[in-house]
Order: structure tokens, then C-alpha cells, then sequence
């Protein structure tokens, strides 16, 4: 357990992008109400996930992590949180049938709400406004009283998360992720696309190895994995007033676990020495994401990683490198290596969305696919390099069919940019994106399976 910390300690520290309530009394009763309200996800869960994770860690299983860049009120809908859990499952069982390594599914759901912003406010024309801080602290409309930070949000945003979180169990246990059901889970609006095509060719083989296993005597009323499927929740824990709330002492070990997710990353702009999000997550026994930007110096990383997990638990830390495509190869290496020098055991995760925004002629905030695809050839050319494994991806994707990143094989024009702009933040993969990203992380995967192998024999 760590030492001298407590729930509450972080408010000692530096806190950045935290926001500002104009009346205390009422975000103490908002804090009040969470505190009464039962934990979304138990210890014991967030233990299984840092046991998968430390899989990982030692190269025996990949990570996939993804989900919104922002859940929000408006999008909340029980179609949404299935095609979002579907596109996962599919990605996951094209990387697992290319890879042969099990695939640990982790959403960006169920609790995905705060934004840290590059500025505190917005203007358009000659009005002035807080900028949006993601919908469980203030609203996204132009309009100064939705701009206004409002603590009851964040009970809002628990009772979402509650009932995305429910939807996930029960689809992930309760026969929808059963892989005789594979085929089902082509999305209705892919229709003949060639990563459709591609993914019922995937399906028909996974079908014939499922017939010939059941032929065998092993089928999916013997063994429960073929049943059903683990699936982990987890998100940037930004607003540290609500996950306060939400961190409770486990009372089979007495450690104090985040039970607002499974798993919580330390974004990259709170990521600092000596930063309130550090203070915090130091004292939870969760496994621990953390950004690695362009501005991370390799010293800092290894005060960091010495501070979060001081007893070099495998499974603890996810590192999770954002630089863009351009810098991935020039800035990755440093890190790889002081981390390899101290031993310190560490899933590397690639997040290819971050470092590649870039703003469309049309206007609109976008993330060119090409670009994409880049950072994450880069991070896995890094990692061959300096001989350690390339553990997962993090990605911002939908199942739904948005226009928000351009280019990939069904190419998302910036002309059309506008047809279907939904986010609430950055722009996410579409469900056709996401697809044909899993298709080439299946190469990659292949290539490093099989590598691995020679040079093992
Ligand atoms: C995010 O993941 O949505 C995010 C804000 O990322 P980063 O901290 O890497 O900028
Ligand atoms: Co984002």
C-alpha cells in the first residue's frame, strides 16, 4: 500500500485542468451523493485486468483499447454502446486469429466524459465563453448557461456509466459475444465494403476451426471462453473531485482501488512530477495508463514509473506514446530504453490519434488514416529495433458510421467531413476504419509473432 497517501491528498498538489465550481456547497453535495452510491466495478476485477495486462507486458497477449474520445448525454443510446462494443470485439478477433495471442478488450466507456482543453475558454464572434470541459462538468452548446460547471453532472455521469457498464456485462456474458456468433456481428451499413468481405472471410474460418473443435468434443457448452468474452471499462481520470468519490478501501486486501473504471490513464497534459493526478493514482491499486508525448523527457518517465509502481509490479503501467507520425521514430527510443535500463516492466501501447490532428480545409478538426497507420507502423518498427513488444493500441473509434478522420480504403473525403461530424471532441475512427486498422495490426502482429519464434528457435 503506498505510503502517507489518502483519498483526499491530491488537493495538497498541483491540479491543472481541473475546473472551478462557483458554489462549494453544492459540489459537496454531489460529492456526497457519489460517495453513497455503489462502486461501478469491483477490486477484484481490476486485479484480473492487471493479471491480463502483465500477459502483456512479457509479450504473451496484446491490448486493445478504445472507445470515444468523449461519451456524452446525447449520444447515449443502447445502439451506440453495442455497435462500439461489436467493432471492438471484431477488431479483437482479427488480431486474435492472425496474432494466435489473446486480445485484452479495454473500452474508453462507461465514464469517458472530462477533456482536458488546450484553452480555458472560446470565443466566436465578439462573445467570449468557458470552453466545454466534457458533459459530466459543463455543456457542449455555445450558451452561457450550459458553459457553466455544474457538479450535478457528475451524478449524471454515474448514472450513465452505471447503465453502460450493465449493457456491457450483459453483452459480453450473456451469449453476444459468443464466438459462434461471430458472423452476426457485421454491421448492417458495411455491407459489401472490402473490409466486410474480408472480416465473413475471417468469420467462415474461425466457423470451420469452431465445427472441427466441436467434432472434437470441445465446444461452447464445455468451455466458457468460447461463451462469452472479458471486457474492461476505463477512462482519463481528469476530474478528480468525482473519482475521489468513487475510491473505496477494498475490503478483502484493505488496498484503496478507483471503482469508477477498471482501468484509469494520467493524461498527458497532468502527467508532471508533482502533479495532483500522480498523488492520486499512486495510492490505487488499479492497473495505471500514462500518456508518453513529445515532451516527456526520459528522466521524468522513470520518476514517474518509480512513483506509480515502486514495487515494479508487471501489469501496474501502461505506457501509452502519443507523438505523431512524423516524431514516433525520433522520440520513442529514448523512453524504450530507460525504461528497459531500470527493468521496469511496462505494457507499451501505441495511441496514434493525439500527435496527428491537423485541421481540414473545410474547417473541421480531423485525423488524416494515412497518418495514423504511420505512427503505428513507426511504434512497431521502434519496438523490433530495440527488441521489446509492441503491447497494444489506443485508439478514439465508433461503431458508429461517422465522417470524422479522413482517407482509409472507403475514403472519408474532407469534402464530406461535414455529412457526419458527431463528435463531441476529437474525430474517431469510423466502424470501416477501425476494421481495416485491425487488418493491419494483424500483419503487424503476424510478422512480430512470427519473428519472435525464429529467433527464439
Ligand atoms: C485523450 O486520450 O482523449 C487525450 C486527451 O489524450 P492526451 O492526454 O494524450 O492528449
Ligand atoms: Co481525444
Amino acid at each position: 500500500m503506498a505510503q502517507n497517501w489518502t483519498p483526499g491528498g491530491w488537493k495538497e498538489f498541483e491540479a491543472r485542468h481541473l475546473p472551478q465550481y462557483e458554489d462549494a456547497s453544492e459540489l459537496a453535495e454531489a460529492e456526497a451523493t457519489l460517495e453513497a452510491y455503489p462502486p461501478l466495478v469491483f477490486a477484484g476485477e481490476a486485479r484480473a485486468l492487471k493479471a491480463d495486462l502483465a500477459e502483456v507486458a512479457t509479450g504473451k497477449a496484446f491490448l486493445l483499447q478504445g472507445g470515444d474520445c468523449a461519451e456524452s448525454f446525447a449520444e447515449f443510446h443502447p445502439n451506440n454502446i453495442r455497435d462500439t462494443f461489436r467493432v471492438i470485439l471484431q477488431m479483437a478477433v482479427v488480431m486474435t486469429f492472425a496474432s494466435k495471442h489473446p486480445v485484452i478488450k479495454v473500452g474508453r466507456m462507461a465514464g469517458q466524459f472530462a477533456k482536458p482543453r488546450s484553452s480555458p475558454t472560446e470565443t466566436i464572434g465578439d462573445v467570449t465563453l468557458p470552453s466545454y470541459l466534457g458533459d459530466n462538468i459543463n455543456g457542449i452548446d455555445f450558451d452561457p448557461i450550459q458553459r457553466r460547471n455544474d457538479p450535478q453532472r457528475m451524478v449524471k455521469a454515474y448514472n450513465q456509466a452505471a447503465s453502460t457498464l450493465n449493457l456491457l456485462r450483459a453483452f459480453a456474458g450473456g451469449g453476444y459475444a459468443n464466438l459462434r456468433e461471430v458472423h452476426g456481428w457485421t454491421l448492417d451499413f458495411m455491407g459489401r465494403t472490402p473490409w466486410s468481405t474480408k472480416f465473413a472471410e475471417t468469420a467462415d474460418r474461425i466457423g470451420e476451426a469452431l465445427d472441427f473443435m466441436e467434432a472434437c468434443g470441445v465446444d461452447p457448452a464445455t468451455v466458457p471462453q468460447l461463451q462469452g468474452t472479458s471486457f474492461y471499462t476505463s477512462h482519463e481520470a481528469l476530474l478528480l473531485p468525482y473519482e475521489q468519490a468513487m475510491t473505496r478501501q477494498d475490503s478483502l486486501t484493505n488496498d484503496w482501488y478507483a471503482t469508477s473504471a477498471h482501468m484509469v490513464w494520467i493524461g498527458d497534459r497532468t502527467r508532471f512530477p508533482g502533479s495532483a493526478h500522480i498523488e492520486w493514482a499512486r495510492g490505487i491499486g488499479n492497473p495505471l495508463g500514462m500518456k508518453c508525448g513529445p515532451s516527456l523527457k526520459p528522466d521524468d518517465l522513470l520518476r514517474l514509473l518509480d512513483e506509480l509502481n515502486p514495487s515494479r509490479e508487471a501489469g501496474r503501467m501502461t505506457l501509452i506514446s502519443r507523438f505523431g507520425h512524423d516524431k514516433v521514430e525520433d522520440g520513442l527510443p529514448a523512453l524504450v530504453r530507460a525504461v528497459q535500463r531500470e527493468g521496469h516492466p511496462v505494457v507499451w501501447s501505441c495511441d496514434p490519434m493525439h500527435g496527428n490532428v491537423v485541421k481540414s480545409e473545410s474547417g473541421f478538426k480531423t485525423r488524416p488514416f494515412e497518418r495514423i497507420l504511420r505512427e503505428v507502423k513507426g511504434f512497431f518498427d521502434v519496438h523490433r529495433a530495440e527488441g521489446t513488444h509492441p503491447g497494444g493500441i489506443h485508439i478514439e473509434m465508433t461503431g458508429q458510421d461517422v465522417t470524422e478522420c479522413t482517407g482509409g480504403a472507403v475514403a472519408i473525403t474532407d469534402e464530406r467531413l461535414g455529412d457526419r461530424y458527431h463528435t463531441h471532441c476529437d474525430p474517431r475512427l469510423n466502424a470501416e476504419q477501425s476494421l481495416e486498422l485491425a487488418f493491419s495490426l494483424a500483419e503487424m502482429l503476424n510478422t512480430e509473432v512470427n519473428t519472435r519464434q525464429a529467433n527464439a528457435a
